[in-house]
């Protein structure tokens, strides 16, 4: 482990490769000080997310966990003109600051937030008819990753991204009675294990993770490419 050395690269990376960009920088300024969990995604792990986007050309993107919005900013940045993101957040104090933040980025008319159990929203988007989605980005509570990839096959195309965060939580996922102390909640090995047990046997997808160190720690995305359905 050598966070002091991840963090500095990081720093490295960011004061290289990404402009200032203030807006984002108040949306993650106002997390902070509404007490929000320190658990965004890293600047350049949300222009990775913007690239990813862009490159699939996504019009209709879903997110997973909005928490104060700032992953979903940098996917709504990629979203062309027409497009939508629609975004789910179980806690209503989160998505009225997420709502606050993308508001001020001018993003509002791209960005649907939904309130509640991500469960029960996949199912109302479902029933609704909304969908498919052609990026699906995970990235809310670990336990039901399992729920959440079964909901979002039935939220894809041929050709959906889904991608998942959070799926390697310094090496915590390699045993399923670990509890990663970094997270909030117990259960997530289990989830996130579970979770590639779906993807190895879901004939539907195609799919690999990548481990990633920085300011975030030991942790990974998931990539998978919605292959048939
Ligand atoms: C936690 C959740 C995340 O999505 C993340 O990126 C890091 C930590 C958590 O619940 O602790
Ligand atoms: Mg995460």
């Amino acid at each position: 482990m050598n966070q002091d050395l991840w963090n500095a690269v990081d720093g490295y990376i960011t004061e290289h490769l990404l402009p200032p960009d203030p807006t984002l920088e108040a949306a993650h300024t106002a997390a902070d000080a509404a007490g929000l969990p320190p658990i965004a995604i890293t600047p350049n792990q949300g222009k990775l997310l913007e690239l990813l986007a862009r490159i699939h050309k996504a019009r209709s993107i879903l997110e997973l966990g909005t928490l104060g919005g700032y992953s979903t900013i940098w996917l709504a940045r990629a979203v062309p003109q027409g497009g939508r993101l629609v975004t789910l957040e179980r806690n209503p104090e989160y998505a009225e600051l997420a709502q606050t933040n993308i508001s001020n980025t001018g993003l509002a008319e791209v960005v649907d937030i939904r309130v509640g159990p991500a469960l029960e929203t996949l199912r109302e988007l479902h029933e609704e008819g909304i969908g498919p989605f052609d990026l699906i980005f995970i990235d809310a509570d670990k336990q039901n990753y399992p729920g959440y990839l079964e909901w979002s096959l039935k939220l894809s195309r041929v050709g959906t991204l889904i991608i998942g965060d959070n799926v390697v939580r310094a090496g915590a996922i390699l045993d399923s009675e670990a509890d990663d102390p970094g997270f909030r909640d117990g259960g997530v090995a289990a989830g996130v294990r579970r979770f590639y047990e779906m993807l190895a046997a879901e004939p539907r997808v195609t799919a690999t993770a990548i481990q990633t160190v920085g300011a975030k720690g030991h942790d990974g995305f998931a990539v998978a490419l919605v292959t048939s359905l």
